[in-house]
């Protein structure tokens, strides 16, 4: 059956990306139906509002969403419009695959996946200033919130996510020898949720700052991680930069009900309108959002056109150090999808 998905194509590059992505959607045959929605910049004109009601309710109904970038407009009583919407649909996991696709770049076949928790953790912005002396900011306090049912739900998404992929280990990364209510009990119910999967899928739990060198020196020792939400927003950016960087990342945030995929990186102002963003990190985004709906086909003829597009180096955008258009990149893979 064909799905109905809402587009939000977002603000700076995001028309851009969101432009070349549906091209190649097409082209690999994705069974889809498009609502276009705004969001960001582009909906206060409109709308009045950075995130319209309409938005809203398409994603709702739809279920499944891709986003490109959005500007948060200032004085609009949002911190962060993708905060917002993560709040909005409880979507409490966020997943960031690194998959090697450019040759020659700092590692070749790393094929890692990372799940962040997307709700708790500091990012709840529990915080406040304390005055003394005359100072008003003389110190600062922020609450790190974690809780049986926030830990318990990622961790079985990143076990679930290895058990339906054919992942052989899941990695918790935490700081539970400092911070032992905290993390002592993310870490507590992670081993909890582990032993559900043993014999099948194997599970270590690692000290996150030795886990970030680690990653560096050897990332082939890891597969899929889970940790919390501060750890995970740090570690999924440097499994980015294992890989070749913010362009090429995509990202799914998912929740009970309805999932938002999204590019990485932000609205890239000062190359928009110039067409030479990589749309790489919204296509890859495409593909994850492909697999979310049971249509894989589609989703890996997607990853490896792409693959196959990035081997040439005259067709690799300025991200990259290529020279390639938006334009160029985009039909090299529309070429490999036929
Ligand atoms: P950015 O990711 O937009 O740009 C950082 C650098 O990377 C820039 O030099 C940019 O040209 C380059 N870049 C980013 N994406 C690229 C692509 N696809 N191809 C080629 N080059 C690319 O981060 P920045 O400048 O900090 O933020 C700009 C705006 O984006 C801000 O308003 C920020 O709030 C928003 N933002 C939105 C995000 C989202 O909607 N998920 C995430 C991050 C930032
Ligand atoms: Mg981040």
């Amino acid at each position: 059956m064909t799905q109905t998905i809402t587009i939000i194509p977002g603000d700076g590059i995001g028309p851009e990306v969101t432009d070349a992505t549906l091209r190649i959607l097409r082209a690999a045959g994705a069974d889809l139906k498009y609502e276009v929605q705004l969001a960001g910049t582009a909906a206060m004109e409109e709308f009045k509002s950075p995130l319209p009601e309409q938005t809203i309710e398409s994603i709702r109904t739809n279920r499944v969403c891709l986003k490109g970038p959005l500007t948060t407009p200032l004085g609009v009583g949002f911190r962060s419009l993708n905060v917002a919407i993560r709040k909005e649909f409880d979507l409490f996991s966020n997943v960031r695959p690194a998959l090697s696709m450019v040759p020659g770049s700092r590692y070749e076949d790393v094929d890692l996946v990372l799940f962040r928790e997307n709700t708790e953790g500091l990012y709840v912005g529990v915080e406040h200033f304390i005055g003394l002396g005359g100072d008003p900011r003389a110190a600062a306090e922020s609450v790190m919130i974690i809780t049986r049912h926030g830990s318990e739900r990622i961790v079985r998404s990143a076990f679930e996510y290895a058990r339906a992929n054919g992942r052989k280990k899941v990695t918790l990364a935490h700081k539970a020898n400092i911070l032992k209510c905290t993390q002592g009990l993310f870490l507590d119910v992670g081993r909890e949720v582990a032993k559900e999967y043993a014999g099948e899928i194997d599970f270590e739990d690692r000290i996150v700052d030795a886990t970030a060198m680690q990653l560096v020196v050897n990332p082939h020792q890891f597969d899929v991680l889970v940790m919390e939400n501060m750890f995970g927003d740090i570690l999924s950016d440097l499994i980015a930069g294992l890989v070749g960087g913010l362009g090429l990342a995509p990202a799914g945030n998912i929740g009970k009900n309805e999932a938002v995929f999204e590019a990485v990186h932000g609205s890239a102002p000062d190359i928009a309108g110039k067409g030479i963003a990589n749309p790489s990190s919204l296509t890859l985004s495409a593909a994850m959002l492909l697999d979310h709906i049971g249509q894989v086909d589609a989703a890996s003829r997607i990853r490896s056109a792409v693959g196959e597009a990035l081997k040439l180096p005259q067709n690799r955008t300025a991200d990259l150090g290529g020279k390639a258009s938006t334009t160029v990149f985009t039909e090299a893979v529309l070429k490999h999808l036929k």
